[in-house]
């Protein structure tokens, strides 16, 4: 079981430790030097308190083990994009997928928020299964990528 928090100080360290090794193979990012870790929670800390508030980026933590990152990014006020990392040695518990619903819970519960997508590398299947569990409808490739989407559920739940 997994919960998602906000980052703090504390977490430097832990996220050097996710962004590291095969976490990395299918993502624009490096491994991070600790310096760059402490600036990614500055960033996210000084996100948190903008106004308006355009991005969120969770912590995903089993207890006091902080295993990963979701995020939410909007492109305009209606309009975002979600992407997700763990590390490695928590693959294949359903943690992604886990995440992934807590984000879109949050998004469409506290966030002007109505629609979102995602896209994942061609060879990344373990990314878009976590897309296709939580419900987002496959819309095609872009650029190569398949590209997925979700709306907020109306009140009826559809
Ligand atoms: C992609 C990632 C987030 C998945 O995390 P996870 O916690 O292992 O995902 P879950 O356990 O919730 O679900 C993974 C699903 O993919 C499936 N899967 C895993 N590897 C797979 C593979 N090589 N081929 C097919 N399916 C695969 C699992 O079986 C599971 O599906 P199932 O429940 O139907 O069996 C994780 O591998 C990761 O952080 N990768 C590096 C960063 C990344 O690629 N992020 C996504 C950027 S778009």
């Amino acid at each position: 079981m997994i919960e998602l928090r906000e980052l703090t100080m504390a977490d430097p360290p832990a996220l050097q430790r996710i962004y590291s090794g095969a976490s990395l193979t299918y993502i624009e990012r490096q491994t991070l030097s600790i310096d760059e870790a402490v600036d990614l929670v500055a960033n996210t800390l000084a996100c948190a308190r903008a106004e308006p508030r355009d991005r969120w980026a969770f912590g995903i933590a089993a207890g006091d083990d902080l295993l990963g990152m979701v995020r939410l990014q909007c492109r305009t006020e209606r309009q975002a994009t979600i992407s997700y990392l763990l590390r490695e040695d928590s693959w294949g518990r359903g943690y992604a997928t886990q995440a992934v619903a807590g984000m879109l819970r949050h998004a469409f519960a506290a966030t002007g928020v109505t629609s979102i997508s995602a896209r994942h590398h061609p060879d990344n299947v373990a990314s878009g299964r976590v897309l296709q569990k939580n419900k987002f409808i496959y819309r095609g490739t872009r650029d190569g990528w398949p590209s997925y989407g979700i709306h907020k559920p109306d009140r009826r739940g559809t």
